[in-house]
């Protein structure tokens, strides 16, 4: 809850009540091809952090927060209009579904039914799709301290089952946490995996590479991927790879160092499966980044991350691994692995995930 509280200023001897409550302010951001209006909310907190989220994509669009000196810089790659967003295919700060990250060959079987999905990454559906929840229009509430996004996914888009109502909220609070809870439910039995897919430089956008980002990952084992960067279904202890992220590494230490994975995703960029407790919200990974003395943590329910060193970013205005994704998720292509957690959601269920990002400038 805000806390009110009562304050003088200054000369003028006004006496108002100012909030803890982050504001929030809302300014056009221009027209989609389509010619829809697209909305910039901008949340700001009592330190100042301020993040911009745009109803196309649901798009974190800038996030603003201090260095150890306080001053403040931009740790999110965006880009200024929203053409730009619309030809953009590095899904840059965007909401992702309805399925995160790799389905292997286009298809799934659910209940004994074979859907087919368009294919956008090689034999893959990447993302949800070449329409995903990264290009489309959601609808747009004010709440306290956030924003809430809706979108509703009609049975068979991008060939998926059920009507899937998805709900994202988006709240920042004075701990300098952006939090996101998404939800969703469904008329038919589908398969759901959402994230948020920002690509931070905690130096500050267009500060050079993230390859001397210092990273921690709390995760004992990751997924490794096939040629086509599926899942090969096992589980690999971290240790003894340049994977292994359990201790705090400099991005850029072994990345360049002979490694068939590294080879597969040009760099990082791998599901890791968390070490977890329970299924509450637990630290999942740790970013500092020396010079400024920002770190960013991501805490989440989830049981994987995908961490992306940003190999393709050269494909938009920014150069190679100028910025890296931590994706909170379930593990890549579960619909094809029974042995993965499973992504099924089924009518009456309620789909419940959460994520932080949380940041402060103390290294
Ligand atoms: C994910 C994928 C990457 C890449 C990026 C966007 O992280 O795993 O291979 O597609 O999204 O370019």
């Amino acid at each position: 809850m805000p806390i009110g509280k009562w304050v003088a200023i200054g000369a003028l001897g006004v006496v108002g009540l100012t909030s803890q409550a982050a504001s929030i302010k809302k300014q056009p951001f221009g027209k989609t091809q389509e010619g829809k209006q697209v909305e910039l909310y901008t949340l700001t907190n009592s330190k100042g952090i301020e993040v911009a989220i745009a109803t196309y994509g649901g798009t974190i669009v800038s996030l603003k927060v201090p260095d150890r000196n306080g001053k403040m810089g931009d740790v999110v790659l965006g880009l200024a209009t929203v053409k730009s967003y619309e030809h953009n295919t590095a899904y840059l700060g965007a909401l992702i579904g309805r399925y995160g990250n790799r389905i292997g060959n286009g298809k799934f079987t659910l209940n004994g039914v074979e859907y087919k999905l368009p294919q956008n990454n090689g034999q893959a559906t990447l993302h949800g799709g070449p329409k995903g929840f990264d290009k489309v229009m959601w609808t747009a509430k004010e709440v306290p301290n956030g924003l809430e996004l809706t979108y509703l996914s009609a049975d068979g888009e991008e060939g998926f089952p059920g009507n899937l109502s998805v709900k994202v909220v988006y709240t920042l609070n004075d701990d300098n946490e952006l939090k996101m809870d998404y939800s969703a439910t469904t008329d038919k039995d589908t398969v759901v995996n959402l994230t948020n897919h920002a690509y931070f430089n905690l130096a500050g956008e267009g500060q050079g590479d993230i390859l001397g980002h210092v990273l921690s990952i709390h995760a004992d084992r990751f997924t490794p991927t096939d040629a086509g960067q599926i899942p090969t279904g096992e589980l690999k202890p971290v240790e003894g790879t340049p994977f292994d992220f359990r201790t705090p590494q400099a991005i850029g230490a072994r990345i360049n160092v002979q490694d068939e994975q590294l080879a597969r995703g040009s760099g990082y960029d791998h599901n890791f499966v968390l070490n977890r407790k329970g299924v509450g919200m637990e630290l999942a990974a740790r970013v500092v980044e020396p010079q400024s003395g920002r770190v960013l943590e991501v805490l989440t329910t989830e049981p994987g991350i995908q961490f992306y060193s940003g190999n393709f970013l050269y494909k938009t205005k920014f150069p190679m691994r100028s910025g890296l994704c931590l994706e909170t998720q379930h593990f890549p292509d579960s619909p094809n692995q029974p042995s993965f957690p499973t992504t099924v959601l089924r009518p009456g269920q309620v789909f419940r995930s959460r994520t932080i990002y949380r940041f402060s400038p103390s290294a």
